[in-house]
């Protein structure tokens, strides 16, 4: 049994980071382990998780278990958990019952809790002592173990508990089942050394870690050859991609070396500003197939807040930068995060983010009323701004996010633009997919169009989706 440890997760070790090629494993005899039997798995936050929750499958698979979409019938059911905001937790708490509840009925199913939650002091010791028909309880640095994990616990039927807080290495190998056959995420590095004062993810991903480029790019390569059209760079903070690896080879340099692959649309999530760099924005400019879309998270319009947030940057730099990115970057679109209601945030400094808002026009935001984490250090911060006076100002910044959205939308009315076609929409008898700048379109069906890069006229404007039709000769 291994606990988490907040202090432990805090410490950034010297130690060098080791990429570790034979770690994962699965003996022959665990093989056998899940055949004719059913796994479901619960996926809850960022790409980063979805992603997670992909290797998981294939690690599942290879051990014979084949996925359902539901809990009902699954001999084996998965959450791979949040921890970012409190919200997060509460999901997961109604799904505890839901398992609970089913366990009763049903002998023999095994519970496994991975994820950033599983990384929570707190959260481990209620799983220990409340939820002690847990089975498994995993961190995210060690889930490539889960094979062995399964094995001890159908053995002992003991509650088996893994999470380690410091974690230095890079893990290659795992095998991974893509949710997707046209896009894919690729992790380019993990853990996040940034420590945004409100923020759980150092703790829970641990110190930062890139992956060698030639293990990246040879991914890539390999995505090519099985006919995928877009990947997705991900990892906290890309753009500090590389500065742990001393190769004097950054973010630009990979930009421009997976572009090089000539895979058709390569996008990269997240880019704190503090790390941008002119290099990075030449190379995204000058490569057709590096997508004009940027993640720029702000968080605040106050330069106060934004210092007390440990963000490193001023209300005037971030200005700087996005008008650097948007006149560099022909048609760029920039969407970005903000959190209300930041211990101490006063009426003032709120305004001044609805201004910035005002002026910078964001063609999306994911919007947030502040959570407090334990362990983190805005979590001891005085905040007497009532949960009353956070709501309100969500409300009043969601009213401007959704009028600019919808404006910025308006502005692609009657233009042919080229869509990713992903496969069927929400929207009964609709085809989905996004644009080079991530603008999510609705067009009608068509046969033969799924999994490709086609032109579409774009015929209505909404707030969150765009609707087109299939330009004639596609
Ligand atoms: N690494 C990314 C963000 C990852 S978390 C970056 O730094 O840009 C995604 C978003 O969740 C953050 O941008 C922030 O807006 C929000 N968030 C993180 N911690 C939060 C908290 N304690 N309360 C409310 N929102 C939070
Ligand atoms: Fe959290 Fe800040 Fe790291 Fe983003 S950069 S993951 S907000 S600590
Ligand atoms: Fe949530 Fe962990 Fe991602 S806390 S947002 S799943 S890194």
């Amino acid at each position: 049994m291994n606990l988490p440890n907040i202090k432990e997760a805090r410490k950034r070790s010297e130690k060098e980071v080791l990429v570790k090629r034979d770690e994962y494993r699965v003996p022959l005899e665990m093989k056998k382990q899940g055949v004719g039997k059913y796994y479901c798995i619960y996926t809850y936050g960022c790409q980063m998780n979805v992603h997670d929750s992909e290797n998981i499958k294939a690690i599942m698979e290879e051990m014979g278990y084949s996925l359902l979409e539901e809990m009902d019938e699954a001999d084996v059911i998965i959450l791979n958990t949040c921890a970012i905001r409190e919200n997060a937790h509460n999901k997961v708490h109604g799904m505890l019952g839901r398992i609970k509840h089913l366990k009763e009925t049903k002998e023999g199913v095994i519970t496994v809790f991975c994820g950033c939650m599983a990384q929570e002091e707190g959260i481990a010791l209620e799983l220990k002592e409340k939820f002690p028909w847990v089975d498994i309880v995993m961190g995210t640095h060690n889930f490539h173990k889960l094979p062995f994990y399964l094995e001890n616990t159908l053995k002992t039927k003991k509650q088996e508990m893994e999470v380690f807080s410091v974690e230095g290495d890079v893990i290659e190998g795992i095998p991974v089942k893509r949710d997707s056959r046209y896009k894919a995420w690729i992790n380019i590095m993990y853990g996040c050394d940034k420590f945004c004062t409100y923020c759980i993810v150092p703790y829970t991903r641990g110190r930062q870690r890139s992956r060698l480029p030639e293990d990246i790019l040879r991914e890539v390569n390999d995505l090519v050859s099985d006919g995928y059209l877009e990947v997705t760079l991900l990892g906290q903070n890309v753009n500090a991609y590389g500065k742990d690896l001393d190769l004097g080879y950054g973010m630009a340099d990979l930009l421009r070396d997976v572009a090089k692959t000539g895979i058709e649309r390569v996008r990269f999530v997240t880019s704190h500003p503090w790390d941008f760099t002119d290099e990075m924005i030449e190379v995204i400019a000058l490569y057709k197939n590096i997508m004009p879309y940027i993640h720029l998270p702000l968080q605040s319009g106050s330069t106060r807040i934004l210092e007390k947030m440990g963000r490193k940057y001023t209300r005037d730099e971030y200005r700087r930068l996005f008008y650097k990115i948007k006149e560099m970057i022909p048609n760029v679109a920039i969407t970005t995060d903000i959190i209300v209601g930041f211990p101490g945030e006063t009426e003032e400094e709120f305004m001044e983010t609805l201004d910035l808002v005002d002026e910078l026009k964001y063609d999306l935001a994911y919007t947030f009323i502040y959570s407090k984490r334990e362990g983190t250090p805005a979590s001891c911060f005085e905040d007497d701004t009532s949960e009353e006076v956070k709501k309100e100002r969500l409300q009043r910044l969601n009213e401007k996010i959704n009028q600019y959205a919808r404006e910025n939308n308006e502005k692609y009315l009657g233009k042919v633009v080229k869509v990713l076609v992903e496969g069927e929409s929400d929207k009964p008898g609709k085809l989905m997919g996004y644009t080079d700048t991530m603008k999510l379109v609705n067009i009608d069906n068509k046969k033969d169009v799924i999994g490709k890069i086609i032109d579409v006229k774009i015929t209505e404007a909404k707030t969150w989706s765009l609707d087109g039709e299939v330009v004639d000769g596609e």
